[in-house]
C-alpha cells in the first residue's frame, strides 16, 4: 500500500542498524521488538539492497530477509563489545541522555572506547555493501550509530548517506553534559541528511550544533547546517509510522477475529484499559498503575467494573535499571491487585511479561476500550498509531490516552492527552476517556486513524528516501 512512488523506490539501500530485524524466539526466527524494526521492515522488504545489523549473539541467521531482495548483514559483537557498547554506551549512556537524562546517564571512557570502535566495524560492513550496489543510498539508524556517517563520509566522499534518529534530541543543556558531544556531532555531520521525528527535536539538534560546534566556523543556516568545508548538511523533519495497510488488514484475519472473541468473553462486563509497552523507564508504566491505583481508590465501583491488562515485552533485561523497573513494576501489580480485588470477582489488573506476534496484539488493540499510552518522553509511539488503525478497521470506538510527551501528541491532536508526570491529574484523563460519549470517541478515532493511513510509513520511507538522493547528488555536484 504505497501512498506515492518516486524513482527512489526501487533504488538499492544499505540500512545500517544496531539491530537486525529478526531475532530468535521460543518459535524460531521471529522479528525483533521495538518501533524501528516494526517501521523499516516493510519498507526495505520493498527495495533490494542490505541491512547491516548485531546478530544478537545467535547463529544461523537467515541471509535474506523474507520475502524480500534484502540480504542480511550480520555483524557479531565480543561479550566485552556487547558489554561496552551496547549495554553501557548505547543504553545506559545514549538512550537515558537523549531521554531528557530522566535516569542518570552514565559516562564512562571505556564504553566510548567500544563505542567508537563497533561504529567502525559496522561502518565497513556497510562499505563493503555498498560495494556490491555502487548506486545505493547508505541509510544510517538511531543512537548505536552516531558515528557511523563520519566514518563513511571519510572513505566515500561521494556517497549519499541519510541519519534518521528514533529517539528524541533533547534540549541543548542536557545533551551538553556528554563528555564526548563534540565528536558525536561530527560524526552524525557527515551525513547529507540528519532526521528528526519532531521540529522539537530538530530543533533542539541545531542548537546543539551552535553551541558545541561554533568555534570552527560551522554556521546555520534555515534548516541546514554549513561545515567549515562548505558542505551543507540538511535537517529534516519526518514523523515515522506504520505500515497502516497491514495493520488494519489484520482485522479481518480468523486468529485476530478468534483472539478478539476469546477476549470479549475473558473481559465481558469490564471496560477494558490496555497498555503494551517494551519494558523501558521512558514509558511511564509506573505513572500508569499509580494512576490506575487511584482511580479504583477513589471509585470502588471501578473494581469490578474495569480491568487493565499491562503487556510489557522483555527489553534490555541486562541493564541495571531495566531489571529494577521489572521488580518495581511487579510489585505495584501485586500490590493493586491484593487491595483492590473482590472475593469472588476477577483481579483488576492482568500483567503480561513476553513479546507476541502482531496478530495478537492487534486482538488486544481490537478488544481495548481505552489505550494508555503514558511516556514520560517516547521519540514518536508506534503502539498508539497501531491502535487507532486497528480499532478504525475493526469497527471499534475506543479512546486514546497519549502522553504529551510523546512525538505522537504533535500528530494525533484528538487524542485525551495526558500529563504523566501528574498521576492524579493521569487517573482523571483515565476517567474521561472511559466516560467519553461513542461518538465522540467514533469522530476521534476516525480522524487519528486517517491521519495514520495517509502518513504511513511507505510515505515517510519515500521522502526520507528521495531527500536523501536529492541532497546528496546536490553535494556530490558541489564538490566537483
Ligand atoms: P519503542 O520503539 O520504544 O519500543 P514504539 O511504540 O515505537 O516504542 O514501538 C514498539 C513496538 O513494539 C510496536 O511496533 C509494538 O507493536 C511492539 N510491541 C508492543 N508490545 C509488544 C508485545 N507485547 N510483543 C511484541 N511486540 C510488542
Ligand atoms: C527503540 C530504539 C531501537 C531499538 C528498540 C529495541 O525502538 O529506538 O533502536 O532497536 O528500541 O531495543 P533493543 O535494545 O532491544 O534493540
Amino acid at each position: 500500500m504505497r501512498a506515492s512512488v518516486t524513482p527512489e523506490d526501487d533504488r538499492p539501500v544499505i540500512a545500517v542498524a544496531n539491530r537486525l530485524p529478526l531475532h530468535r524466539g521460543e518459535d524460531g526466527w521471529e522479528l525483533a521488538p521495538g518501533g524501528l524494526v516494526t517501521a523499516l521492515r516493510p519498507v526495505m522488504a520493498a527495495h533490494p539492497g542490505a541491512w547491516v545489523g548485531w546478530d544478537g549473539g545467535t547463529k544461523g541467521m537467515p541471509t535474506t530477509l523474507p520475502d524480500s531482495r534484502v540480504s542480511l548483514l550480520p555483524i557479531a559483537l565480543s561479550a566485552a563489545q556487547v558489554r561496552d557498547y551496547y549495554r553501557g554506551f548505547a543504553n545506559a549512556t545514549m538512550w537515558p541522555l537523549l531521554h531528557n537524562a530522566i535516569e542518570k546517564p552514565r559516562f564512562e571512557r571505556s564504553w566510548w572506547n567500544a563505542y567508537q570502535e563497533v561504529n567502525r566495524v559496522f561502518a565497513d560492513r556497510a562499505q563493503a555493501a555498498a560495494d556490491e550496489h555502487p548506486d545505493a543510498i547508505t541509510w544510517v539508524h538511531d543512537y548505536h550509530l552516531m558515528m557511523v556517517p563520519q566514518l563513511i563520509r571519510n572513505q566515500r566522499p561521494e556517497a549519499p548517506i541519510g541519519f534518521f534518529l528514533h529517539v528524541p534530541w533533547p534540549s541543548p543543556d542536557i545533551y551538553a553534559r556528554l563528555p564526548w558531544r563534540e565528536q558525536i556531532l561530527w560524526g552524525l555531520l557527515g551525513a547529507d541528511v540528519v532526521a528528526f521525528h519532531t521540529d522539537d527535536y530538530r530543533y533542539n539538534f541545531l542548537r546543539s550544533c551552535v553551541r558545541q560546534l561554533a568555534d570552527s566556523g560551522l554556521e546555520v543556516r534555515g534548516s541546514g547546517v554549513v561545515l567549515p568545508d562548505g558542505r551543507t548538511v540538511t535537517t529534516a523533519t519526518a514523523p515515522i509510522s506504520i505500515d497502516a495497510g497491514e495493520f488494519a488488514s489484520f482485522a479481518a484475519e480468523p486468529e485476530v477475529k478468534d483472539g478478539i472473541a476469546a477476549l470479549e468473553d475473558q473481559f465481558a462486563g469490564r471496560v477494558l484499559l490496555l497498555g503494551a509497552d517494551r519494558l523501558d523507564y521512558t514509558k511511564g508504566i509506573i505513572e500508569r498503575l499509580l494512576a490506575v491505583e487511584m482511580l479504583l481508590e477513589r471509585d470502588p465501583e471501578m473494581r469490578t467494573s474495569v480491568a487493565f491488562l499491562q503487556l510489557a515485552v522483555p527489553s534490555r533485561d541486562d541493564v541495571r535499571e531495566y531489571r529494577q523497573l521489572r521488580g518495581i513494576v511487579e510489585q505495584h501489580v501485586g500490590r493493586i491487585n491484593g487491595r483492590f480485588t473482590q472475593p469472588g470477582s476477577d483481579v483488576p489488573v492482568h500483567y503480561l511479561y513476553r513479546g507476541l506476534s502482531p496478530q495478537q496484539l492487534a486482538a488486544y488493540y481490537a478488544a481495548a476500550d481505552v489505550l494508555l499510552v503514558t511516556p514520560l518522553i517516547d521519540g514518536m509511539n508506534l503502539v498508539c498509531k497501531e491502535y487507532v488503525t486497528v480499532q478504525q478497521a475493526a469497527g471499534g470506538s475506543g479512546a486514546l490516552v497519549l502522553s504529551e510527551f510523546t512525538g505522537a501528541a504533535v500528530e494525533l491532536p484528538q487524542a485525551v492527552l495526558c500529563n504523566p508526570f501528574d498521576v492524579e491529574g493521569l487517573s482523571y484523563r483515565i476517567e474521561q476517556a472511559i466516560a467519553l460519549k461513542p461518538d465522540a470517541r467514533r469522530k476521534a478515532l476516525a480522524a487519528m486513524a486517517e491521519q495514520v493511513r495517509v502518513h504511513d510509513v511507505h510515505a515517510w520511507v519515500s521522502g526520507q528516501l528521495t531527500l536523501i538522493a536529492a541532497r546528496g547528488a546536490a553535494a556530490a555536484g558541489n564538490r566537483r
